[in-house]
């Protein structure tokens, strides 16, 4: 039976995936170091949400593989390919932060471009010839054109993480080129919602907010950034996945982003009034790394893959914060 390869499936947005992979009747084999770049236990909870979402709907457990691996050994890689018969893979594991990417480059490169590299290898040598690329708006740096085009120059990354992430980008289209590989890589614009990542602004700032501690703000607010909610990034993911099945030998970029400018200040008000509690801000100079502003153009995912980002940003933040009421946990 055919499967689709999520790599980094336990974390946010694999797991996101892989709850709707299954829920559209695909079988999946999932990849996870399980590292401790944030609580472990939050990607084993997601795993458990999986778990108990397939039982919920009655979904076949022979649906979904779990292997506790890192993408970085190839022999595990290669004996999980040939084990399966794996039709596409989607690579989103990676070390995802871009301030300590600062702190950790060697890390960062070894995961995110070496971890890449070894999966493309594995990969064309099995051969699986279809492969999602999950690359990110960072690669844009400090662009000063907006909204943000995919063909815009990105030789400007302003962190180790972005940096990886275009280098990730740039050995893809070589192994569509060398071995006629179909390859799409993503560029995510900040993704917000259930399962979210810890580090993430909107996360650790509801959290905080909803226990009366300051929230740390970098710079004066006016920054911006282009928030996109976990469903419409599930919802590209999956037109992605129909649009790759289709072609063969062709490598593309897309952005996917909810195409709105949401300034620092508007995205803490807005959880302000969600949780109907004034933030106490506790106001810190802009990090080095972090991008003045991220805007997607999103017109060539709209045309090629007839990708529609459709959640307003305050009932995003009202879903999100439902979800966290729900799942908070004290050890998380
Ligand atoms: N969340 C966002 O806003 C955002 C924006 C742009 C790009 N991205 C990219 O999307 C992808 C998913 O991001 P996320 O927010 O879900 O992050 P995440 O950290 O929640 O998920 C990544 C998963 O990959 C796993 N992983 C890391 N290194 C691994 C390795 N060597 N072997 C196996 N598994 C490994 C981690 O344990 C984690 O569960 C990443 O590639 C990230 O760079 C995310």
């Amino acid at each position: 039976m055919s499967r689709i390869m999520v790599t980094g499936g336990a974390g946010f947005i694999g797991s996101n995936l892989i709850d709707e992979l299954l829920r559209t009747h695909n079988k999946v084999v999932a990849v996870d170091n399980f590292n401790d770049y944030y609580n472990p236990k939050i990607k084993e909870n997601n795993i458990k949400d999986i778990l108990d979402n397939m039982r919920r709907l009655s979904i076949e457990p022979d649906s979904f593989k779990l292997y506790r691996e890192d993408i970085r050994d190839r022999e595990k890689m290669e004996e999980i390919l040939t084990n399966h018969e794996i039709t596409i893979i989607i690579h989103l594991a990676s070390m995802a932060g871009v301030r300590p990417s600062i702190e950790k480059p060697n890390l960062y490169y070894d995961v995110n471009i070496n971890g890449t590299l070894a999966l493309l290898e594995v990969a064309r040598k099995n051969p699986v010839n279809k492969l999602i690329f999950a690359s990110s708006s960072s690669v844009y740096g400090n662009n000063q054109k907006i909204p943000f085009e995919e063909d815009d120059s990105v030789d400007y990354p302003i962190s180790p993480y972005a940096a990886s992430k275009k280098a990730g980008e740039l050995i893809c289209y070589t192994y569509h080129h060398l071995y006629e590989m179909s390859i799409a890589c993503l560029r995510f614009f900040t993704v917000y919602g259930p399962r979210q990542r810890p580090d993430l602004a909107i996360n650790k700032f509801t959290r905080l907010m909803m226990t009366d501690q300051p929230i740390p703000v970098y710079g004066d607010g006016s920054t911006q950034r282009d928030y996109t909610f976990i469903g419409d990034i599930v919802d590209g993911i999956m037109k992605t996945i129909d649009w790759i099945d289709k072609k063969e030998k062709k490598y593309e970029i897309f952005n996917l982003g909810g195409s709105k400018k949401i300034t620092l200040n508007e995205m803490i008000a807005t959880i302000e009034k969600a949780l109907n509690i004034k933030a106490v801000v506790n106001r810190l100079p802009i990090q080095p790394g972090d991008v003045d502003k991220t805007f997607a153009d999103i017109s060539k995912a709209r045309e090629i893959l007839g990708y529609h980002p459709s959640k307003a940003f305050e009932e995003g933040i009202k879903d999100y914060i439902r979800w966290l009421r729900k799942h908070i946990k004290e050890d998380c």
